[in-house]
């Protein structure tokens, strides 16, 4: 449209629309704007409507101010709307501007005797995780998802300003990195029988990116990923999901655990970092504490079993409610890429798992097995020479001593927020007989 005049009619009809968030920097004061938002409060007096309209640009909704005539019975909490109107500076001191309404449009109405959530009503996390179709849509919640989208991308800065290249690890894969059995198998889709024959093997989704990371560090020092990874775990616990998220980093030339620790550490800065008490013992140590403990615990404290989550917390209480690692696992109880510690009088493997307070387990790493003899016969004893090849390959050609950590990112939420609860940190909760949506 060339003409002047449809450009001003056009501007006319149509005053600039603003996000909340730009609304705040109070640039556009005293002009006719319009926003387009969800009513998070509402409150009808005898002279003016007072609406705060929230549409996630910002944390801080923006309050409305309307004559009270303006008021319609499709207006209320919950429902879409579009305000049109003059920006205002607002003579209250914790919000910098207001609109002072001439039009308001119900764009989508919202029955108050449905809607799971009620005005000016603190609802739990409990409560509103019935409803995960709609929680978005809580202040709690909404909070939550954006604490996470910032972590996320905190999480690729870090890796980029520490040069680690960024690797799509594949969903669907042929190999069971754990050994531990929690693999979902990809069945065939009824009435697709071509596609079992479509890959010609079995094939799972991802437990963990692990093995492809170590393909990639034979030509990247610094590679790491960052996806979803799935676990048949039949568990409803507070700490454990069927789909969850993992930080996976692979380094090579690395050749001691302290070395992978520092990786977390500085990645983490005043989390790991933030104590000069001793935080790094290691599985035998934990053991004895365990023992000489007077607590009782469900679970065996013997060398040789594994930590349960009642004895992680234990030691992290112990250590004085820091983030703790424990290193050098009996060799038995890690999967069979773990490098045996050949020089300890008992026989354990270069592993080492982080555990934090509110938490328990919240990382593990270790150092790789990359001598090829002992990797073989590592492999022969679990019977899996024939499947790894592959892997064999990797320590044939080329190998370098290197190692590598994967964190829970969901239970990283989890203690920084102290949320109780895993579900309450992602937006789709995935676990033993529950996938809704
Ligand atoms: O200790 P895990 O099983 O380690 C691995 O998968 C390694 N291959 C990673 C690597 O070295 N690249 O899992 C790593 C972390 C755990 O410490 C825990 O935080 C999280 O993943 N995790 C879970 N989080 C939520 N729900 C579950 N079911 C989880 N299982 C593991």
């Amino acid at each position: 449209c060339r003409s002047g005049v449809t450009v001003r009619r056009y501007c006319m009809k149509n005053p600039t629309k603003l996000r909340v968030s730009e609304a705040f920097l109070d640039a556009q004061v005293g002009e006719k704007v319009r926003i387009q938002g969800w009513v998070r409060s509402f409150r009808p007096q005898k002279q003016n409507l007072f609406l705060h309209v929230n549409d996630g640009s910002s944390l801080k909704s923006l309050q409305v101010i309307a004559p009270a005539a303006m008021n319609d019975p499709l207006l209320g909490f919950g429902c879409a709307v579009e305000v049109r109107g003059i920006l205002k500076k607002s003579p209250h001191s914790k919000q910098p501007v207001e609109l002072e309404a001439e039009q308001i449009w119900v764009i989508g109405e919202c029955n108050p005797v449905d809607f799971p959530f009620k005005i000016k009503e603190r609802h739990s996390l409990e409560y509103i995780r019935q409803f995960l179709h709609l929680r978005c849509r809580t202040n709690a919640f909404s909070s939550l998802l954006r604490i996470r989208s910032e972590a996320t991308a905190a999480v690729h800065s870090y890796f980029k300003n520490n040069g680690f290249l960024l690797v799509h690890t594949p969903t669907i894969t042929s190999n069971d990195c754990e050994g531990a059995g929690e693999l979902f198998q990809v069945e065939v889709g009824q009435g697709i029988s071509w596609f079992w024959s479509f890959f010609s093997v079995p094939v799972y989704l991802t437990v963990s990116g692990q093995l492809h990371l170590e393909v990639m560090s034979g030509a990247f020092p610094r590679v790491y990923t960052f996806g979803p990874t799935f676990r048949a775990e039949n568990s409803q616990s507070r700490r454990h999901l069927a789909e969850f998220f993992m930080v996976e980093a692979e380094i090579s030339f690395t050749e001691s655990i302290e070395d992978l620790t520092k990786v977390w550490k500085i990645g983490s800065t005043g989390f790991t970092n933030c104590t000069k008490q001793k935080n790094l013992i290691t599985y035998t140590e934990a053991i004895d504490i365990l023992k000489r403990s007077s607590e009782t615990f469900t679970f065996p404290t013997d060398w040789g079993c594994d930590l349960m989550t009642e004895h992680e917390k234990f030691l992290v209480k112990h250590c004085g409610n820091i983030p703790v690692f424990v290193t050098d696992y009996p060799h038995d109880l890690k999967p069979f890429y773990a490098r045996d510690n050949q020089d300890h009088p008992k026989h354990t493997a270069a592993a080492v798992d982080l555990l934090v307070p509110g938490v328990g387990e919240l990382s593990g790493g270790s150092l790789r097995e990359e001598r090829l003899d002992l990797l073989r016969s590592r492999l022969g004893e679990c019977g899996l020479e024939d499947t790894y090849s592959w892997y064999l390959d990797l320590r044939r050609f080329g190998s370098v001593p290197h190692g590598g950590f994967g964190l829970g990112f969901e239970r990283y939420l989890q203690c920084i927020l102290g949320v109780d609860n895993i579900k309450d940190v992602i937006p789709f909760p995935r676990f033993s007989h529950s996938c809704l949506l």
